[in-house]
């Protein structure tokens, strides 16, 4: 009996499974692969879930497209993420056994219970209603000051909203709460972009190469930090996590390990999800000027705003689970330990679960993936939501009249979804 029954899941009625003609699933990825194909995902997706639920993915393991089933395993208590162990496991040293790899393998999301459940209790609640309260003001004034700059240069023609905006927002908020100087702001963010090839599916030996470097460097600024705020604590949140592990982990090498992995996955997890939701909804409202116009009048629905935008194109489009046991899923057999990825975009759009899931409809207050869900729900939504808040309040408010001033262009990764620009005019 497979978990999922074991735990009373209702498992999606299995489909008749044809047989899925590997070379179409490569052809739909490579297409997926090019920046053309990030442009517009969506019909690539049509095409991904009319193979099935469930689809062999022909570099092994599976890939899961429907809604129903994405959700259903994110909440399970038995599917697991591919921890240290797993990724030790694997025949693909060079994919899996690079240090990057095995940095990302001690981070919380690529944690299983009872480690994560350990590991999570110890961030405490850091973005509660009051936290957040007391950031917002900062949030607000830094929003402001990068609007003038934007402003400044819309006055000369097409200004780039990713490269003025929504990659500085992230990194400001996060940085000034991890209390990392400004100085080091630039330079944080561009490794962080290499690092995430060890996080997609496919990344090219070049990638690979630019991820463990930047893995190298991101490892040895965080240990310094740690190090640092061991010398010095303060009232910050690496100091706190310091003292949460001291008062637990008898081991102050493993206790500094612990709080190096927070402070290191923080950073990661922060800023490139951030900037996709900030540059991608104010995207999506510019190409739906109508319904741009109708939130002018009414700001209060700004929350929903975010959420379809969450819905209609996610920061993340892959997330990786791997089978407790045999398990048979929408007809189709995954082995133990054999590793799904859960197409989140693709669900996102699927006409089971939402109607005219390819209109972008504000009003619609959908439910989404866009977090994840279960034991790894993101522990950061509130503050994400809360700096798309800001900026877009402050958008509404201070710039009408900007369109879109020329082709956004993406990058060409299929998990991580990154607009590098955005073009937009004032008129
Ligand atoms: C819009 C921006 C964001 C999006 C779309 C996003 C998305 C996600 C998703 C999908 C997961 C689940 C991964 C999985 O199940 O394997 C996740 C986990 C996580 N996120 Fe976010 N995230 C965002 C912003 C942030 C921010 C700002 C932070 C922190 C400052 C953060 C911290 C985390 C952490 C720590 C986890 C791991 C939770 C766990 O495993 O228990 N995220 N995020």
């Amino acid at each position: 009996m497979s978990d999922l029954r074991k735990e009373g899941v209702a498992l999606q009625p299995a489909l008749a499974a044809a047989p899925v003609d590997r070379r179409s699933v490569v052809s739909v990825f490579s297409r997926l692969r090019t920046a053309d194909g990030q442009s517009n995902p969506l019909l690539l997706y049509a095409k991904l879930r009319a193979m099935g639920d469930v689809v062999p993915a022909p570099w092994g393991g599976h890939l899961v497209t429907s809604y129903g089933l994405c959700h259903q395993l994110l909440r399970s208590r038995s599917w697991r993420v591919p921890d240290s162990a797993w990724r030790a496991r694997q025949d693909d040293a060079a994919r899996w056994n690079t240090s990057a790899s095995r940095q990302m393998g001690g981070t919380l999301p690529m944690l299983n219970p009872p480690d994560h459940t350990r590991v999570r209790r110890s961030v405490g609640n850091v973005f509660d209603r009051n936290s957040l309260a007391g950031m917002r003001t900062s949030v607000e004034r830094t929003t402001h000051r990068l609007l003038d700059r934007f402003e400044e240069e819309l006055a000369y023609g097409p200004a780039d909203f990713c490269a003025l905006v929504s990659e500085e927002l992230p990194i400001i908020t996060i940085g000034e709460w991890l209390q990392i100087p400004r100085a080091d702001h630039a330079f944080l963010r561009s490794l962080t972009h290499d690092q995430v090839y060890t996080q997609e599916l496919f990344p090219t030996p070049s990638q690979l190469a630019l991820s463990e470097e930047s893995s190298r460097q991101l490892h040895e600024y965080f240990t310094a930090l740690v190090k640092e705020r061991r010398r010095r604590p303060g009232n910050d949140p690496v100091s706190a996590w310091l003292r949460v592990w001291d008062a637990q982990e008898p081991d102050r090498e493993a206790a500094d390990g612990a709080v190096y992995s927070l402070a290191l996955f923080m950073l990661l997890a922060a800023l490139e999800t951030t900037s996709h939701v900030l540059s991608g909804t104010v995207r999506l409202l510019l190409e739906h000027p109508r319904q741009l116009n109708w939130l002018r009048v009414h700001p209060e629905q700004l929350p929903d705003a975010i959420d379809e935008a969450l819905r209609y194109d996610a920061p993340i489009h892959m997330i990786s689970r791997v089978a407790p046991e045999e398990t048979e899923l929408a007809g189709v057999t995954v082995r133990k330990n054999e590793m799904v990825q859960l197409m989140a975009g693709a669900a996102h759009h699927d006409p089971a679960h939402y109607a005219a899931p390819e209109t972008f409809d504000i009003r619609r207050r959908p439910a989404h993936l866009g977090f994840g869900g279960g034991i790894h729900f993101c522990l950061g939504n509130a503050l994400a939501r809360m700096e798309a808040d800001c900026l877009l309040t402050a958008l509404l408010e201070r710039l009408p009249g900007l369109r879109i001033g020329g082709s956004p262009r993406w990058e060409p990764r299929v998990a991580f979804r990154r607009l590098i620009t955005l073009p937009v005019v004032r008129v």
